[in-house]
Parts: structure tokens; sequence; C-alpha cells
């Protein structure tokens, strides 16, 4: 891994926070085996992973078979931050992963398309906002000095994950190579039941409307907020400061982007993007 700032290592074209991972860890991910039962989550981080991670684990518990683990991080934990935990291929099926990981780091078994994937984008106006604070929480990442130095960084990708706009482009260029959903964080606020539903069709769990509306409830900002399993306040202080849980909201960009920056993100959008059809809600 090449070190390219106190904070930042860069390998194959992503960047991680320093000490994340490892290269051999990560170039094993390539042969990690896949079951047909593995469900992965990946998101650019700050994009509703925690959220959705929540409603994944809901549906599991509530359609049966799923084993106990003191909380969501430990239930669903990210493939390529493995740190100390016991060996993945030891877990029990089905087993549930997150990842921030660009197409080219991830396991090549997801191609066999048995094991199921969603992949979840937030617009990148609100993107920016909720990285710049959860930057000024997190103990791993460099805490900025200004939101304008920051909105700086984010735009040239010289951030933890790399660009946003890499992201997208990558993982939605190679839908036909994969057995993937695609959700965005502003079609969860605008109507979670409905996102919920999506979910639960996608990963053949068949359950009740009652069941569908207990997953609903329990992954509404405000009981996520207090579910000790599903809010990370269990993250020590010393890795984060602050709250996962901040705002939760569409459109908190207007009350931190200067009409110069949300132009700019525009133009960027349009010129790595703009072939694509993807829609984005802004409010
Ligand atoms: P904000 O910082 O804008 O509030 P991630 O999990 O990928 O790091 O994303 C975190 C963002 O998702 C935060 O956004 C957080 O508040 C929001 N979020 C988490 N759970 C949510 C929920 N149940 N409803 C709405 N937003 C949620």
């Amino acid at each position: 891994m090449e070190q390219i700032s106190d904070y930042l290592c860069r390998y194959k074209n992503y960047n991680f926070a320093v000490g994340q991972a490892t290269t051999e860890y990560i170039d094993s991910l390539q042969s990690f085996e896949i079951r047909d039962s593995d469900i992965f989550l990946v998101t650019y981080l700050k994009s509703g992973t925690v959220w959705t991670q929540q409603i994944i684990i809901s549906i599991c518990e509530l359609g049966g078979g799923l084993n106990e683990y003191p909380n969501n991080f430990e239930q669903m934990p990210w493939l390529e931050y493995r740190e100390d935990r016991a060996d993945y291929s030891l877990r029990p099926s089905p087993r549930l992963f997150c990842s921030h990981l660009i197409p080219a780091l991830m396991p090549l078994g997801l191609k066999d398309k048995k094991a199921k994937m969603i992949y979840v984008m937030r617009n990148p106006k609100d993107n920016i906002v909720s990285y710049y604070y959860f930057s000024c929480a997190a103990a791993d990442l460099e805490t900025p000095k200004s939101f304008d130095h920051f909105f700086e960084e984010y735009m040239k990708g010289n951030v933890g994950a790399s660009s946003w706009f890499d992201h997208i482009r990558e993982w939605h260029s190679v839908k036909d190579q994969y057995n993937i959903l695609y959700l965005t964080f502003e079609e969860m606020i605008l109507d979670l039941r409905a996102a919920v539903t999506k979910i639960c069709t996608f990963l053949g769990k068949n359950l009740s409307e009652a069941a569908i509306e207990q997953v609903v409830e329990k992954s509404t900002f405000n009981n996520m907020k207090k579910d000790p399993k599903a809010n990370y306040e269990f993250l020590p202080e010393t890795k984060l400061k602050g709250d996962f849980m901040r705002k939760g909201n569409i459109g908190d960009w207007k009350n931190h982007l200067t009409a110069a920056q949300s132009e700019r993100v525009d133009q960027l959008l349009q010129e790595k993007l703009g072939d694509m059809s993807l829609k984005f809600i802004w409010e």
C-alpha cells in the first residue's frame, strides 16, 4: 500500500484509512469463498449503510434462521475491516456482509450471481455533508480543516473510499455481472415501507404485512437511534466521538454548500456520470 497522506493509503485505485487493511488481506478477498446464501450490502460510505444494514438484518431475523450477534456491526461485518474478528469462512450461514470496496476488489465468486447484493446510492451533495461531519467525529479519518477544504478533497477523491463519482460509475457499470439490487437513500426516506418491501422481495423473504411493518418500525431514524444494536453507540469514543445517526434527511446540503459549490457538483456529475441516466433526488 502506498501511503498518500498521514491518514490515507492507496491500493489498486482505492483509498483505505491507514492501518485499516493489509494488501495481503485485500488480495485474499479475490478468492474469498462465496456461499449462495451470502448477502452483501455495498455502499460508498455515508450513503445509508447502517440503515440498510438494520433493514436487512431485521428482514432476515423475521424470515428466520439468523444467528445471534451482540450488535449489527458483528452481525453484518465489513468484509474489508476484518481486524481480529474470527475467520469469516467459519461463520454459519446465512452470512451478511457490508462493504465500501470497488468492484475490482470484491470476491470473484460474487460473479456467479448466486449470492445477493444490494447497492445503495445517496445524492453526492448530502453525501459530502454527511461525510464531512463523520470525518470530524471518526478517529481514523483526517479531521477536516474546514468544510470548504473537505469539499475540495472530496471532489478530487482524496478521501477514504476514493471518489464518490468513480464508485457510482463502477458499481453501475457492472450490473450485469452480479445479482444486484440498486436502491437510493432518498427513495428509502420518501417511502421506507416500499423500500423494505423491495428488499424483502429481492431477498426472497416472504414476510407478512405485519412483519414488514415491524421491519419499518425498527428502521425509522428515531427508533434506530434508540436501538443499542443499531445506533453504533457501542463503538468506543476512541473510534467515534459523535453520533452515527446524525440528521438522516434529504437536502441538508442546502445549509452547507455555496451556490458555486453546488454548481461544481452538478458539473462533475454531468462530466463523470452524465451518460448513465441516473436519477438524483435533491430535496
Ligand atoms: P446524515 O449524516 O446525513 O445524518 P452510513 O451508514 O453509510 O455511514 O450513512 C450514515 C447516514 O445515514 C447518516 O446521514 C445517518 O444519519 C443516516 N441514517 C442512518 N440511519 C438512518 C435512518 N434510519 N433513517 C434515515 N437516515 C439514517
